[in-house]
């Protein structure tokens, strides 16, 4: 009985510090590893992108985009939609952000290669025009997020999302539009080449 009241106290006093952002993120940190893994490096099994190492503005936007619709509510989007789900869950913005920077601390994972290279000279001169924005080495920039190590099989769904009017045909989601004007009418072999080569460029 007194172990017991003893418990219930504890557990009173740390009320107050799970209200707090930090500790909230924290909390939610591990329904999103059930999907995304402990680290943050992804899940193939359950279309969950690598997104440890990623900037932190872009994962607030992207929450933000599952959240109001822009990103997932596409009819031809299954895996989109299993996020916006998610991205509903988390309303309050200091929360968000907490999560977003938590996230954005953690080491960069390499995802394993699921595609081949077929030819490596096509896909850096195709990746060349990318590295503007989402630089050499596919690390990212102020302008484009992170890309490398994020999983081949995942930029390749992208890719055809975007060529395909199923991410990024809003007209409010204006970064999604720009990205997928730069991939209308390619074909499926070059976006193919472009998803593998850039989870690993190798600039030369
Ligand atoms: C039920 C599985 C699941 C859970 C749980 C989950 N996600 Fe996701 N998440 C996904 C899938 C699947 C995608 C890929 C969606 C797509 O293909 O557009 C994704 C995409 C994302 C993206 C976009 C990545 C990018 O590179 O654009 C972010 C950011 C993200 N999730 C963050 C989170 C956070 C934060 C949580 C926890 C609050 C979370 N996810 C929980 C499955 C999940
Ligand atoms: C003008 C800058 C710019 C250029 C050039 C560019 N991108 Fe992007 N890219 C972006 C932005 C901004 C986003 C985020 C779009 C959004 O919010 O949907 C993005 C998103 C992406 C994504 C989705 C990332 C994720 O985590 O879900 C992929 C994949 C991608 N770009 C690949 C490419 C490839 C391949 C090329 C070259 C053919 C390229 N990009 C050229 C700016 C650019």
């Amino acid at each position: 009985m007194r172990a017991r009241l003893i418990g219930l106290c504890l557990v009173l006093l740390a009320l107050p510090a799970a209200a707090d952002p930090e500790a909230l993120a924290a909390a939610h940190w591990s329904g999103c590893a059930s999907c995304h893994g402990e680290a943050g490096e992804g899940l193939r099994p359950k279309e969950a992108p690598g997104i440890a190492a990623q900037d932190a503005a872009y994962i607030e936007r992207q929450m933000r985009a599952f959240r109001a619709g822009l990103r997932g509510r596409h009819p031809d989007d299954g895996p989109g939609s299993r996020m916006t789900l998610m991205a509903a869950a988390i309303s309050d913005d200091a929360v968000l952000a907490a999560l977003a920077r938590r996230i954005a601390a953690m080491p960069a994972a390499v995802a394993p290669a699921t595609l081949p290279v077929e030819d490596m000279a096509r896909a850096r001169e195709l990746y060349t025009s990318c590295a503007a924005c989402h630089g050499v080495a596919g690390q990212g920039s102020a302008a484009a997020p992170r890309i490398a190590g994020i999983g081949d099989w995942y930029l390749l769904a992208q890719l055809r999302k975007y060529r395909d009017g199923v991410r990024g045909y809003l007209p409010q989601d204006q970064e999604g539009r720009s990205m997928a004007a730069l991939v209308a009418g390619m074909s499926d072999a070059d976006l193919r080449a472009i998803a593998a080569y850039a989870n690993a460029p190798t600039p030369p």
